[in-house]
């Protein structure tokens, strides 16, 4: 703060702002004879002492919750160009629908036929997603992208353990997401990780050295995590059928393709959506999201329990009865309020309106790219939706790429992800989306460069940073391990 600048409002817990007596809705009196709580209930139900609530007003309690809403950095705040992550803007709608009583109030308890509307959504997004991935069959129930992938493993297991040929290896390559060789390991598959050629791609040949009869399947993300399109999938595809293996599509990156191609034609045989991505619902700060599978024709037997079906009236209920099935992966049928959100999305855009995001998502990363790349090398080249930057040249000036993210919030954005992927030093991945306007890239690509230049000049400037934010520099892994969230140590 300046020393011109006028008082703020201090920033308090809600706890502080309490005082005595402070309320924010006034009860009417019951219509209803009244009974004391120790006739209803037993001694060991019922407290000593009333339980320490704050007592502030409702005008109060918004004005602190807006407040604490904006220190942090949301999608609806600025931009966030969070690399692989598709933070693009969600519309409200979203919410509207998510909230409708018929939906939003819905139990998970509900018997199958009071429930028929829902299962009607889920369907109706169930056939929207086989048709934009090209596949037979779905699940919706995995609740992120990983357990999408956990799944997938358990569904090569299972398929390979049907043939009567469990097989113990999946191979991904080097740039892949962290939680594509965490899951496959998780499901007691080895992983071997092959190494991408110079171009950031999977290289026929290097598959091909690497397949063998042990080989479950490959876990092949596209465009991969270097934000490039893998032009020999359908080689690779074709080389590990050869050996009887499976081809699993880690879907987070379809922004770039939905409505342009499709995974199941591109040869795959399963593929996970990550609806909080691709089809705008909400997420960061650790979800909830979606991340249901779908798969090929041969892999149907093996989706988790229960199976949505429909009989010839147009009436629904769970199939529980699949003896191959892995069982069931999630409580219920899934995160339904996400699915009520993807559905509102698709159903907003329609086909075009799909195949427009990705052309846009695409263009608006040509954009920044061509901006920024004479200055930030680009290792890979440009790629799809995003693209991966080196910060190294900061180095001759002490500079590294955590400064940069962490100047960028002085410009009121969320930094790129950096660090990630592993193949590019000092990595800078940037991911605008479609729904940023050119002034918005623009201010963007003007914070990058002068950033850039700030670096070689005052390169403590740059280190310091940020100058703005309520709270400078965290130790990140120490806050995130042992947060501490008590009000008071007693
Ligand atoms: C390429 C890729 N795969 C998988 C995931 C995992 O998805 P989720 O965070 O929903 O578990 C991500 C998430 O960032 C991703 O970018």
């Amino acid at each position: 703060m300046n020393e011109n600048s006028a008082p703020q409002r201090p920033t308090q817990l809600i706890f502080e702002l309490s005082q005595p007596g402070r309320r924010g809705t006034a009860m009417t009196k019951p219509d209803v004879p009244t009974r004391p709580l120790d006739e209803l209930l037993p001694a060991s139900a019922l407290r000593k002492s009333p339980p320490a609530l704050p007592e502030v007003p409702e005008h109060d309690v918004a004005r602190h919750f807006t407040a604490i809403s904006l220190k942090n950095h949301h999608v609806d705040k600025g931009f966030y160009p969070l690399g692989s992550c598709t933070m693009k803007y969600n519309p409200k709608i979203n919410e509207m629908t998510a909230r409708l009583p018929g939906l939003g109030d819905l139990h998970p308890f509900q018997p199958t036929s009071a429930a028929q509307g829902a299962f009607h959504l889920m369907w109706e997004l169930g056939e929207m997603l086989k048709e934009i991935a090209g596949m037979d069959a779905i699940t919706l129930q995995p609740a992120a992208g990983a357990q999408g992938e956990l799944v997938g493993a358990l569904l090569f297991r299972a398929y390979h353990t049907a043939q009567g040929d469990p097989r113990k290896k999946i191979i991904i390559p080097d740039s892949a997401h962290g939680t594509n060789p965490a899951t496959v390991a998780m499901a007691g598959y080895d992983v071997v990780t092959l190494k991408s050629n110079e171009e950031g791609r999977m290289d026929p040949a290097v598959l091909e050295a690497a397949l063998g009869e042990d080989v479950a399947g490959v876990m092949l993300t596209n465009p991969n995590t270097l934000g490039t399109f893998e032009s020999e999938i359908e080689t690779i595809t074709r080389l590990v059928h050869q050996v009887g293996g499976l081809m699993y599509m880690d879907g987070a990156n379809l922004n770039a393709l939905v409505g342009m191609t499709r995974p199941g034609d591109l040869g795959y045989d399963i593929v996970h959506f990550n609806l909080h991505k691709t089809f705008s619902t909400p997420h960061g700060g650790g979800g909830p999201g979606a991340g249901p599978v779908a798969v090929k024709e041969h892999l149907a037997p093996y989706l988790p329990l229960p199976i949505l079906q429909r009989d010839g009236e147009g009436k629904y209920s769970l199939d529980w009865e699949r003896p191959a099935s892995i069982g069931k992966v999630h409580g219920f049928w899934g995160n339904f309020g996400v699915l009520v959100r993807a559905y509102t999305y698709i159903r907003m855009l329609g086909p075009d309106g799909l195949a427009e995001t990705a052309r846009v998502a695409v263009l608006n990363n040509a954009y920044i790219s061509a901006r920024l790349e004479a200055t930030y090398d680009l290792p890979y080249g440009r790629g799809m939706h995003e693209s991966v930057f080196s910060g190294a040249f900061l180095k001759e000036h002490g500079v590294r790429t955590l400064d940069v993210a962490k100047r960028l919030l002085d410009f009121g954005m969320h930094s790129p992800t950096v660090y990630f992927p592993l193949i590019v030093a000092e990595a800078i991945m940037a991911e605008p989306t479609e729904t940023e306007t050119k002034e918005e890239l623009d201010r963007f690509c003007d914070a990058m460069l002068q950033i850039a230049e700030e670096a070689s000049r005052d390169p403590e400037f740059v280190k310091n940073a940020p100058y703005t934010t309520p709270i400078r520099r965290l130790d990140e892994a120490r806050a995130s391990r042992h947060p501490d969230v008590r009000y008071k140590a007693d």
